[in-house]
């Protein structure tokens, strides 16, 4: 094999699903879900944030809070993109603390206003639990997969939420629950999602893997709003320093056309 043809090869396996490393490596099992925001060109789904963002609203903001995010932000065009009217109404849904009240007074939240923080049930912030934890752990290969597809934060979400057993114990007082993602097997979220939970205002079909990939894009897009753009950046580097190497390459080239026109002769 030449040379390039063994690194194309390496390339290639290191490109193979994770979830065929994931099987063979760790206790946790992480599903592959191909996410439209993968990929060097990859972006957000606009309507799959929609529907995640109702999700969020409708089952897991009972028990979680996401503190970083801001109501303001569901406008992004590369978010999910709702007009003023629609982020005021989204913010009215939640109620936070009033600050000009009595101190444990509340209002309805604004557009300036954060989602507020859940503690009530000792479950963790979502802000930013799709960078938290990851579905795709190095090293694997030589990272091409992660690079590819991302570290699989929302795959791991995905996974975890999807992934119960339907075993229950108790122990110490608390009932766990099986989970083939949760590391050690046994978690305290009770499983959260089944078919026909809500009723999704584009009439997509509820089931519990569509909730569940909904909710994953949207708290990836939580976690990391700017994803696109950062991605539009490193490819226009890319391209930059590609033609400044074809340039340079041909500069030297002309460069020493002369010189070894010379040792030829
Ligand atoms: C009834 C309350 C409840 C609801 C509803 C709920 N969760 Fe949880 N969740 C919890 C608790 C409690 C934990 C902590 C579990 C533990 O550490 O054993 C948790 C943990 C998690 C974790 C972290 C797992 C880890 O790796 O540490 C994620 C991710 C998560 N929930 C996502 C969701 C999503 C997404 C939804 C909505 C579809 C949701 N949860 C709905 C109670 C809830």
């Amino acid at each position: 094999m030449t040379k390039l043809s063994r690194i194309l090869a390496a390339a290639v396996v290191a490109a193979l699903p994770a979830s065929a490393m994931a099987a063979g490596g760790g206790e946790s099992h992480i599903e592959d879900v191909a996410f439209s925001f993968e990929g060097p060109m990859g972006a957000y789904d606009q309507a799959q944030l929609q529907r995640g963002l109702q999700v969020f609203n409708e089952v897991c903001a009972a028990c979680h809070g996401m503190k970083f995010v801001s109501f303001r932000s569901l406008g992004e065009e590369s978010g999910p993109g709702y007009d003023e009217e629609q982020v005021k109404a989204l913010a009215a849904l939640y109620e936070v603390a009033d600050e000009e009240g009595e101190p444990g007074d509340l209002r309805p939240a604004e557009p300036t206003d954060k989602f507020p923080e859940n503690t009530s049930m000792n479950a963790p912030d979502l802000s930013l639990m799709a960078k938290a934890r990851a579905g795709f752990h190095g090293p694997a290969g030589l990272g091409i997969n992660q690079l590819l597809n991302g570290t699989g934060g929302p795959e791991y979400i995905y996974s975890l939420l999807t992934g119960y057993t339907g075993e229950e114990k108790t122990q110490a007082g608390t009932i766990l629950y099986g989970n083939h993602t949760f590391p050690g097997g046994w978690i305290s979220m009770t499983p959260p999602l089944s078919d026909d939970l809500i009723e999704y205002a584009d009439g997509t079909p509820a089931t519990a893997e569509q909730m569940a990939e909904d909710v994953s894009a949207f708290l990836m897009w939580a976690a990391e709003p700017k994803m696109h753009d950062r991605k539009a950046a490193g490819i226009r580097n890319f391209l930059y320093i590609a033609l400044l190497a074809v340039l340079l390459y041909l500069t030297n080239k002309k460069l020493w056309a002369s010189v070894k026109k010379k040792k030829a002769a």
